[in-house]
Formats: C-alpha cells, structure tokens, sequence
C-alpha cells in the first residue's frame, strides 16, 4: 500500500529520536533515523523528525531557525522551543527541540565525557516525549498536522502514555531498536513529568516498582515494531523478552519485525571517500589494495596470504565481545590476522588492548569511535565477525555484505535474518553468503572462523559468496513500505 503523494492526503509522521547520523550517534539508530525519514518521503509521507538539540546539532546547523516556543508542561519540564534545521535528503524536515538546560552538553546523548549516565535522564527525554505529544496536538501553529507519532526506543516511548492518561495526541508506533535499554526510573518521575499517580499501575507505566518508559510504550501504543523478524519473534520468550516478554506475548498480534536497511549511498564500495581504492562487482580484485592499505594503516604484517578478520563493534555483553577475546589466540593459531575497532565497557577495552600488546602484527586493537576506519575495516577485512549474544537487527553484517567481506555471525535476531550459512545445500542453492553458528561459546565461532578459512582458500567458492552478499537487496525502500503499512494501522486502530 503507498499512501498518496498529495501533500494533504500524504500521511504526515512525527519522527522522534535520541540519534541521527552523521551528527550524533552512538550505535545503529542513528543510522536508522538518518536513513530511514528520507525513504518514508520518497514512499510519500510527510516527515519531520524531532530530535534533541544537542551541540553537535547545533553546530551543523547553525541557519536553524525558531519555530516554535513550547510552554511549561509540568513540575520539572520547564518552557523550551522547536528550532526547524530544514530539509535532510528527500524532502523530511529536521526539527531541534531546543532546551539549554537539558541537552547543552557535552558527551554523547546519554553519558558524560566519563562514560557516566547523566542522572536527570528521566527528565531529559520525558521532555522530549512530552514535547513530541505537545507538537502532535499542536501543529495547527505552526501550520502542520501529525497523524502518527514514531516513537524510537524508550527515550520516545513515553508518548503513548501521555496520550493515555493526559489525552489529545495522535496515534503512536514504538519502535524497538534494543530491548536491554529500557528507561527506568524512580516513581518520583511521574509526577514531574505531569503524569497523574494513576498512571503508575501494571497495565500503565509500572515496571516492577519502577517507571519504565519502554514498557509504557509497549504496552499504550497502537502498534509495536522492530528491527527484525527474528528479533520480533525471540523477545516474547523469557530468554530475550528482558523481563517484557509476557507483555509481547500478550501484544503479538500488534507487533511486528521490519528489517532494517542500510544507507546505500553512505555505504558503497563503489564511492566511499573513506576507502583506498574503490571497488564494486566487475571490479573485486582492487578489493586487495584495500586490505595492503588496512594492514600498513594498522602495522599488521602487510601479506595478502594472511586471512584477516575485521571487527567494527560495541565493546559489551550483547555483541559477544568476550568471545572474541577467549578466541583469539585459537584465530591466531590458524592464522588470522585481526583488526579490531570498538569502544564500551573498560574491562573489554583492556581485555582487546592486552592481546594487541601481546601479539602487535598479529592483532591491532583501535579503543575509540572512528567512522573512516570503520569504512576502512569492511573493505579490507576477508571476513568480519559478529558473535552477537543477541542483536535486535545490526547492521554492519550487511555493510559486510555489500563489500565483499563474508561475515560469520551468531545464529541471533537480525543477523540470523540476513546471513546464509556456507553448507553444502546452500552453496548448491547458491544462497550462501558467510558463516553462522550456534552455541555462543568461543570453540563454536573458532569452528565458524575455521570453515570460513577453508572456504577463502577455495577461491572460486569464495568469489561466489562475495558476489552474491554484493547483489542483495539491502535498501530502505520495502521498509518503507511496511512502516507505513504499520502507521496506517496505527492511525485505524
Ligand atoms: P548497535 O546499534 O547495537 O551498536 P548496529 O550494527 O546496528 O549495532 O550499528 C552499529 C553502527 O555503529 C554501525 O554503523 C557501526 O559501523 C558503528 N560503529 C560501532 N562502533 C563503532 C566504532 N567504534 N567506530 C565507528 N563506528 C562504529
Ligand atoms: C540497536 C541494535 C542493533 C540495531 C540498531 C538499529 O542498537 O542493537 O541490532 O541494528 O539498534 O535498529
């Protein structure tokens, strides 16, 4: 279904987010929030995104002009304003809501320069969610409508239950990026927020004697997404649900997966000024002076007979950091080299930088946030790996893709979605496209890492998993598609 393209009949989308690439980003949803509004525009809808004017924001887009002062809306939620940044790419329009006191800060969107929560959080995207309910009741002023509140993770979450307990609002989607982040909170919160003390019960915002803005959202909005279909299905078991799952359960027929795309412009082997030498399908074998450029870039032994690993990841629990770590030595034993770009939890950071100094060719750990190097590492590794212990969708396994370097992932939400195990049916069904395995153990994804290995010595098979990974699909536009399939229900329900 593709709504109309007549501006009045177009559906009009609020979309409300804590990240937008390239300017702030920590992970996947700023590359989603990026990437996914301009495609709902190309389907046709009207788009504004509404996004925290953090400095970076500011900075980028100092012609932002004041659109709109927003009132006190509550004990702790003082006056702020709507700055319109103008258009991103294909018509969406980008909305900063402006409050010094909030959002002046420096750090990412979540943590001081120290890696430390910022305690008034609660506040902070209570604001925004209440700021994003305010302007879909209020477009009138300034001379717009909302018909569907996109709400991303739990910072936006929060919407749905305005709408429940103070009335007015549009119809809302929660859309959930990761379910291990969820908003909790102290009680206190709610009435700082304007939410009256009867929102606090188990089929409101309540969360085991907490305010969880996730929840909230799960349980009041119209309809429930994520990332992919995998994940839609894995997080109503207890195994993945994060204590949520009985409520997913109880929503299923309102929730759905939707498999997230990647920005095929932002991510081509073909154009990517990030990269040494451009490289696309006719022309796979300048893919090796990407790898020569990598190795002497990070002090590897410059070889292109040593199979070279690549890892582009949050350092924690969820992306099976620990793993990598406890394989290592066995991926040296075969004869990998590995380069490894991430940041997050100290002990791993150390953990990473220990093996670097143990074994400087073999291993190059970078701790930081890079995105050249990032775009470097996919185009130069042979493989990249992804050991996940869970993952809504991810997207650097179909970055991988797209540039030829086979990933070998865990057999987990998104990633289970998108990779084709190499085994003797799929390679006879000429669907194989990388590496999966199983057990989240490191003996499983050194055996992974191993067939891997056996395959790029078999240069004719490998050649036809770097083919196939580079002709799939991966664009925004069917996603598009399915949102908005999602945004019409909302807007029936
Ligand atoms: P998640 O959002 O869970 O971290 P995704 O795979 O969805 O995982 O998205 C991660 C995004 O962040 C990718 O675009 C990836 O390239 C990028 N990224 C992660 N860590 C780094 C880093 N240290 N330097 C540069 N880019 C990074
Ligand atoms: C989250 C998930 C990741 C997903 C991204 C974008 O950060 O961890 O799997 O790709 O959001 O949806």
């Amino acid at each position: 279904m593709t709504p109309s393209t007549h501006p009045s009949t177009a559906i009009h989308v609020l979309f409300v987010t804590a990240e937008i690439a390239p300017w702030v980003k920590t992970g996947g949803l700023g590359d989603v929030s990026a990437a996914l509004p301009p495609a709902l525009a190309r389907a046709g809808c009207e788009v504004r995104v509404l996004v925290p004017a953090y400095p970076a924001l500011k900075a980028a887009f100092p012609q932002a002009q004041p659109l709109i002062e927003v009132p006190g809306l509550a004990l702790r939620l003082p006056p702020c304003r709507i700055l319109d940044a103008g258009p991103l790419a294909d018509g969406a329009r980008l909305l900063l809501l402006d409050s010094e006191s909030r959002f002046a800060r420096p750090g990412n969107p979540y943590q001081d320069p120290h890696g430390n929560g910022w305690p008034d959080n609660g506040l902070r995207f209570g604001l925004l969610s209440r700021v994003a309910h305010w302007l879909a009741d209020n477009g009138n002023l300034v001379g717009w409508r909302t018909d569907v509140v996109h709400c991303n993770d739990w910072h936006a979450a929060l919407v749905p239950a305005f709408r429940s307990f103070l009335g007015g609002g549009r119809p809302s989607i929660v859309t959930i990026h990761n379910l291990a982040f969820q908003g909790l909170f102290g009680p206190e919160l709610l009435g700082e927020l304007g939410l009256p003390g009867h929102a606090f019960r188990y089929d409101g915002v309540e969360f085991h004697g907490k305010l969880s803005f996730l929840k909230a959202g799960l349980q009041l909005a119209e309809r429930v997404t994520t990332v992919s279909p995998n994940y839609a299905a894995e997080i109503q078991t207890p195994e993945f649900g994060a204590g949520l799952d009985a409520l997913l359960r109880h929503r299923a027929e309102e929730l759905s997966g939707i498999l997230n795309g990647i920005d095929l412009n932002e991510w081509n082997p073909e154009r990517d000024p990030h990269i040494a030498a451009s490289y696309g399908l006719a022309t796979l074998p300048r893919k090796a002076l990407n790898k020569a450029a990598l190795q002497r870039r990070l002090g590897l032994t410059v070889d292109p007979s040593v199979p070279l690993i690549g890892v582009v990841s949050r350092m924690t629990h969820q992306k099976g950091s620990d793993l990598i770590i406890q394989a290592a030595e066995d991926l040296l034993t075969l004869g990998y080299q590995l380069a490894i770009l991430g940041a997050g939890d100290h002990r791993i950071e150390k953990a990473f930088s220990d093996l670097t100094h143990r074994h400087p060719h073999r291993v190059v750990t970078l701790i930081g946030y890079e995105e050249s190097l990032a775009h470097q590492i996919e185009a130069g590794a042979d493989m990249f790996l992804m050991p996940s212990l869970f993952e809504p969708c991810g997207l650097n396994q179909m970055y991988s893709l797209r540039y030829g370097t086979p990933p070998i992932v865990r057999r987990t939400g998104g990633l289970a979605d998108t990779v084709t195990d190499t085994v003797p049916d799929s390679i006879a069904g000429q669907r194989a496209t990388g590496f999966v395995f199983d057990e989240p153990t490191a003996g499983a994804l050194v055996a992974a890492a191993a067939r891997a290995l056996d395959a790029w010595r078999q240069p004719e098979l490998w050649r036809s998993l770097q083919e196939r990974g580079m002709s799939k699909e991966f664009g925004w536009n069917d996603a598009a598609l399915r949102y908005i399939e999602v945004y019409l229900e909302a807007m029936q329900a």
